[in-house]
């Protein structure tokens, strides 16, 4: 049993990743999620698309479900969703979940990260691409983490954007001038040649998708080991 917070592996300055779900094999995925178990991943990403938010649909709440009874691996679910105050307490109810949403979907966001908590998850924001730090700097205090996107929400396989990258080093920044505790996921493109230069920004959390751990360039076992090594060369955050 994988008894060790995500927050602990970050402390001992190690970057961790999440699967993004999305990408993962589901005609396999007992297989892959064997493989998660053995490589001791502490969160797997769960990408939930609405059609409205943004342009595509993915996972839901019985996939969810269906993960929550396989494994004892905490859910890290990225709600790309519009009526998040509706949905949000659903999501919420697969152990104690990692829970982000895009605060430009809520009226009243501050009320939406308590509804999470109140819940039983941990609450997070994601930051769209195009949106500054600054813009959701009264959030900050309320999060236990925040999902940079470093792409444009909604679709596996996209490329970087490269400002994204200084944005995760603002973002670093931000929180540690001002003491706050919450870590840093990022989710978009988290490929073999971009991983160092994100540890390097300050990412504590890389959701891996097709662009690393299942990408078609190996086999997921020389996947998991590449991660591993990459992971051991460029070390996160003391
Ligand atoms: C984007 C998704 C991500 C990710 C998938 O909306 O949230 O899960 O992009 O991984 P890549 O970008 O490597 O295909
Ligand atoms: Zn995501």
């Amino acid at each position: 049993m994988n008894m060790k917070t995500p927050e602990m592996s970050v402390k001992k300055g190690r970057a961790l990743v999440s699967p993004s779900m999305m990408c993962a094999d589901f005609l396999n995925l007992d297989r892959d999620i064997q493989l998660f178990e053995e490589y001791n991943i502490p969160l797997l990403h769960i990408d939930i698309m609405d059609g409205h938010y943004v342009p595509n649909f993915t996972l839901g709440p019985d996939y969810c479900a269906a993960l929550a009874r396989r494994t004892s691996i905490p859910l890290d679910i990225h709600l790309m969703i519009e009526d998040v105050d509706k949905y949000a307490p659903i999501f919420c109810a697969f152990g104690s979940p990692w829970v982000c949403f895009h605060p430009e979907v809520s009226y009243h966001p501050l009320r939406t990260l308590n509804l999470i908590k109140a819940s039983g998850g941990k609450p997070g924001i994601a930051i769209d691409p195009a949106m500054p730090v600054e813009h959701y700097k009264y959030l900050l205090d309320q999060v236990d983490f925040v999902c940079v996107m470093t792409v444009n929400p909604g679709y596996a396989g996209q490329k970087l954007i490269p400002s994204a990258l200084g944005k995760i080093a603002e973002l670093r920044n931000y929180l540690d001038q001002n003491h706050l505790k919450a870590l840093i996921e990022v989710d978009g493109n988290v490929s073999w040649e971009n991983i160092p230069a994100m540890i390097e920004a300050g990412a504590d959390i890389l959701v891996a998708g097709t662009s690393s751990l299942f990408g078609k360039d190996g086999s997921r076992q020389d996947n998991f080991q590449r991660m591993e090594k990459l992971l051991a060369d460029y070390p996160g955050r003391k």
